[in-house]
């Protein structure tokens, strides 16, 4: 796919268009003394005249400065520079980005001259979140009207030393564009078969990846997961993926909701907007890149990660409404709507893995309930523990990360909500506080291990871009969080 090769060098590229960063009431600091004496009265009149205050994330192009080789200069505002952090840069070099991707140039070089080795490398991993694309299916024609800029030079002190500072920021770039392109792929194309095959494929990466089908499945008596794919043509799959980077440790876990097409089966969707439902296996794709990152940073941890692939369709062998279904724990549920398919899917998944693997604690992530987008609006996924300790270290993981959550309540009291006159339990808990009787449910199945479940269907896709690092389309969210949670509280 023709992103844009992002390069370290040592000195800007010629014919390029130059970014310099000004900061914030700069007058002779960092950004002027990368021009020729010759253009600094010239540059410094044009941003008088412009207003242009040295605003982080602005950025205002300028025709060529004098006695230099350059297309062209852009001038990105770096904010207070003196305290510039690597999310900071992060956040100029993707506004950057942004700023000069459709001018028309095909080369723009970054000079970083003058910054620290880890700054360098944060700009590097911005560029590249901020450029993806998943444009596999465009034709030439469309191909053609794509941004043109194809090379991003980043020029700095020390490439060697950038470049060692990237290879970490490498691993968790793979994660998440791995895990956007899952998201991205129709459902056409991306099923729990050809799903299951693609994460197979990572054991390149150091992973050990294991694939149930329904017939392991059925021995295994996961009945809930199951009972979601009674009416597709595809076969349902639960993938296994162990990482071992610290001896005999006990794992964490991470487990994924993967329902590759919610029709909302025989209680099913309206047309409007169904397509999105392409998207509902952001949990599980999240998980997937979480897995990538650890095992190709080498990350000092064992790590699981679970993902239930289903499809949700309707059909004569479909499950009904009022069926009842008995999940591997043992618990019987009534399935009142079969719309509320990820929690059964969890349901097994969550049980399976701390039947199996003991974790330390098991944080599941699912595009679960439109309720939660009702709650917390587009910008914040939901979490919800049993453990505080747990809740506090993502939060913790997740502020550091740049990715917004919010913690939930798990009142016992709305338990009766789901409480079923036929069976265990019911799959649906009414209106009120819809995404807490879900995650409510999914706490059923949670045997004494520290739990925490991520409802993230507020953020797994976004229809503007409105973080720069994050384009239009699949998100890849989660997979920062969870690997700053890692490498913060539990690496070795
Ligand atoms: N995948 C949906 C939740 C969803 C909706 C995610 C919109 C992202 C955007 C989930 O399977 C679902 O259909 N949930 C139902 C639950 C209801 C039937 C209790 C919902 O949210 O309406
Ligand atoms: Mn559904
Ligand atoms: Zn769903």
């Amino acid at each position: 796919m023709p992103q844009p090769a992002i390069t370290l060098a040592t000195k800007p590229a010629a014919n390029t268009c130059l970014a310099l960063i000004f900061g914030e009431g700069e007058t002779a600091g960092n950004g002027f003394g990368k021009l020729q004496p010759t253009a600094v009265e010239e540059v410094k009149a044009a941003l008088s005249g412009l207003g242009f205050k040295g605003v982080r994330g602005k950025t205002q192009l300028l025709s060529r400065p004098a006695g230099s080789d350059a297309l062209a200069l852009a001038v990105t505002g770096g904010g207070d520079v003196a305290r510039l952090d690597e999310a900071g840069m992060e956040m100029i070099a993707a506004s950057l980005y942004h700023a000069v991707k459709s001018a028309g140039f095909e080369g723009v070089s970054f000079d970083l001259t003058g910054y620290a080795p880890e700054l360098v490398a944060r700009a590097k991993l911005a560029f590249h979140l901020a450029s993806y694309r998943f444009d596999k299916y465009f034709g030439q024609a469309k191909l053609d009207k794509a941004p043109t800029l194809k090379n991003i030079t980043i020029a700095c002190d020390d490439v060697k030393a950038a470049e060692a500072a990237f290879e970490p920021l490498a691993a968790l770039r793979d994660g998440i564009l791995f895990a956007r392109d899952l998201v991205s792929e129709p459902a056409n194309v991306l099923y729990p078969q050809s799903y299951a095959d693609r994460v197979k494929a990572l054991e390149s990466t150091g992973l050990k990846v294991e694939v149930l089908g329904e017939a392991e499945m059925e021995k295994l008596g996961m009945h809930s997961l199951l009972g979601v794919g009674l009416g597709s043509r595809k076969e349902s799959k639960l993938v296994i993926m162990q990482w071992h980077g610290a001896g005999d440790a006990q794992p964490v876990a991470f487990v994924g909701k993967g329902v590759t097409f919610d029709t909302g089966g025989i209680s099913i969707k309206p047309a409007e907007g169904m397509e999105d439902m392409k998207w509902d296996m952001g949990g599980s794709a999240a998980v997937v890149g979480t897995m990538i990152a650890l095992a190709s940073r080498k990350t000092k941890v064992n790590a699981i990660g679970i993902i239930g692939l289903v499809e949700n369709m309707p059909d004569g062998n479909a499950q009904r409404p009022g069926d009842v279904v008995k999940a591997m724990s043992g618990t019987t549920i009534e399935v009142i709507n079969t719309d509320a398919e990820g929690r059964l899917v969890l349901a097994d998944a969550l049980w399976y893995c701390q039947d199996r693997f003991k974790p330390q604690f098991m944080i599941d992530l699912a595009t679960l309930t439109g309720a939660m987008i009702i709650a917390l609006g587009i910008d914040y996924a939901g979490v919800f523990s049993n453990n505080d300790e747990l809740a506090e270290r993502i939060g913790e993981a997740s502020k550091a990360a740049g990715e917004n959550t919010w913690r939930m309540p798990l009142p016992p009291q709305y338990e009766k909500q789901i409480d079923s006159k036929i069976a265990d339990i019911r799959n649906i808990g009414g209106r009120p506080a819809g995404s807490i009787t879900a995650a409510l449910f999914l706490q059923r199945f949670v045997n004494n291990v520290p739990w925490a479940h991520m409802d993230i269907a507020p953020v797994a896709w976004t229809n503007e871009q409105r973080i720069p690092t994050v384009p239009e389309g699949a998100t890849g969210f989660g997979v920062r969080t969870l690997t700053q949670l890692v490498e913060r509280f539990y690496e070795h």
